[in-house]
């Protein structure tokens, strides 16, 4: 059967869509996250509680799955097929910004993959599926305390070394990943694309510091 997602584009296309959403998520993510800098943690404990309970969030679970699992899927056809429709590599290397960062797309998509696959072992499974994170009672309501849990991870150097190496790498991934994904859906303007590279740019190294700031503020400050 043949349909919309079956051809080049409408693969890419699906592809930014799920990049789209993703871009959402980190945004959500990094509000919450920021509220383990609070001097406790029970904001960050009963906001990680209801984002991982509520019925709403669950779905929206569940689409997140889906849109990293479509975005890594075509992401890897589509890295195929340019090799193989572009089988005389380009001679004369292009110097400009945009090119660096889209040239390295895959490199820097296998590091962030690779980061979130060992970030969800590290908290996500742990929380879900085991019992080894400790429980604290807030206001009479047992949550579990994936805030402590946080804390101590960033207490240990490898971990903020690898986390502040992955966002990096995320950044770089974010930085043509934006406007690209906008590309894609059509919105090419003359006066609106500037702005939506320029917000991308903003957008690529604001969230990837924010991520950084908590392992850094946990390891010197905690
Ligand atoms: C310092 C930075 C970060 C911290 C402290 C952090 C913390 C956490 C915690 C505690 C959870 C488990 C939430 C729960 O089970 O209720 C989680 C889940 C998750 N994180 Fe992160 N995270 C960070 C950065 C990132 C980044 C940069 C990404 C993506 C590139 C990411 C992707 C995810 C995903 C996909 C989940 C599972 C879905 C969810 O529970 O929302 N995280 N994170």
């Amino acid at each position: 059967m043949s349909n919309i997602f079956s051809t080049s584009i409408g693969r890419k296309l699906l592809m930014s869509l799920a990049g789209i959403f993703l871009l959402t998520f980190l945004v959500v993510h990094l509000g919450i996250n920021l509220l383990v800098l609070r001097e406790t943690q029970d904001a960050f404990n009963i906001a990680a509680h209801f984002m991982g309970t509520n019925p709403v969030i669950k779905v929206f679970e569940i689409v997140l799955f889906g849109g990293i699992l479509i975005h890594i899927i075509y992401g890897m056809i589509l890295s195929i097929q340019n090799g193989k429709s572009r089988p005389v590599r380009y001679k004369k290397d292009n110097h400009s910004q945009t090119s660096f960062f889209s040239k390295y797309m895959f490199h820097t998509a296998i590091i962030v993959g690779i980061f979130i696959v060992i970030h969800l072992f590290d908290f996500y499974f742990k929380a879900k599926f085991t019992d080894v994170v400790d429980s604290v009672t807030i206001n009479g309501k047992h949550y579990h305390d994936l805030g402590e849990l946080v804390i101590e991870k960033f207490k240990m150097p490898v971990f903020v070394f690898g986390y502040i190496f992955a966002f990096i790498f995320l950044s770089f991934h974010l930085h043509h990943g934006f406007q690209s994904a906008f590309q894609t859906l059509g919105i090419n303007h003359k006066s609106y694309t500037p702005i939506i590279k320029a917000f991308g740019v903003v957008y690529s190294i604001l969230i990837p510091l924010g991520f950084a700031i908590i392992p850094i503020v946990i390891y010197f400050f905690r």
